[in-house]
């Protein structure tokens, strides 16, 4: 493995597309100025005040219905390494790392599939606040390591425990990948508490999260029914004040 660092750059997402970058390398940029984010959006972070990397993992070892795993795994290694800095993170479904009821990491995965359904590479982007303690307010909940614990960190060292956690983790998925999906679920935010969800027509509804398949779908208990629905990624949204 090898760690690759540039002062500036698009984004590391797109930046890892190359294929010199192999399993274990990572691109750490100190500023992005084309930083995506999930749904199509962008990804603001104040320069050198984060951290913004992306990571090549080949889990051949998965097939592609079980891409879900992989993304459980990283956000499980975020909220171990928050844990290390004395913070409780919950995973808000399917990937984003959450302290309280605030925004502190972001995810966005980018998988190529291989041979026989596996999956062949993939690239797991990584935007953690680190020291930011300011924010556009057109970004809704945001909040950092600094902003939680008083104190300003290294993003070296932070680099440093994140990647050994991740590490550890994927370990984990390899040797017992049934583990990560019962470790993922100890974590999520908001299961069993009822609260507001937006279907993409704008639609509001009160229902309770009661589980998330080892293929992705969260499973919705609608209060107005009593049935449990599965939604995909695009298919439901948290309500950010609807708790
Ligand atoms: C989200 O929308 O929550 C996902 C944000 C992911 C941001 C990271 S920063 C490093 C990597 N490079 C990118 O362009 N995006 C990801």
């Amino acid at each position: 493995m090898a760690v690759f660092v540039f002062k500036q750059m698009g984004s590391t997402n797109a930046e890892c597309k190359n294929p010199c970058y192999a399993h274990g390398d990572a691109v750490v940029a100190v500023e992005q100025t084309a930083g995506r984010g999930q749904r199509g959006n962008t990804w603001s972070s104040k320069a050198g005040e984060n951290l913004t990397f992306s990571l090549v993992w080949e889990a051949d070892f998965l097939a592609a219905r079980e891409q879900f795993l992989l993304s459980e795994a990283v956000a499980l290694a975020l909220v171990d390494t928050l844990a290390g800095y004395g913070l409780e993170a919950h995973i808000k479904w399917p990937n984003d790392i959450y302290v309280g009821h605030k925004k502190i990491c972001g995810i966005l995965i980018e998988h190529d599939l291989g041979m026989a359904g596996r999956l062949a590479r993939t690239i797991v982007g990584i935007g953690l606040n680190v020291n930011q303690t300011e924010w556009d307010e057109s970004i809704p909940n945001p909040t950092s390591i600094a902003l939680l614990t008083g104190e300003r960190r290294g993003t070296n060292d932070v680099f440093g425990d994140l990647y050994e956690a991740l590490e550890r983790r994927f370990e984990q998925l390899k040797s017992a990948p049934q583990s990560v999906q019962t470790d993922y679920l100890a974590r999520l935010y908001r299961l069993n508490k009822p609260s507001t969800y937006a279907l993409p027509d704008g639609k509001q509804f009160r229902g309770t999260i009661r589980d998330v398949r080892p293929t992705g779908e969260l499973m919705v208990e609608h209060e107005d029914g009593g049935f449990v629905k599965p939604y995909l990624f695009k298919e439901i949204e948290f309500v950010l004040n609807g708790r």
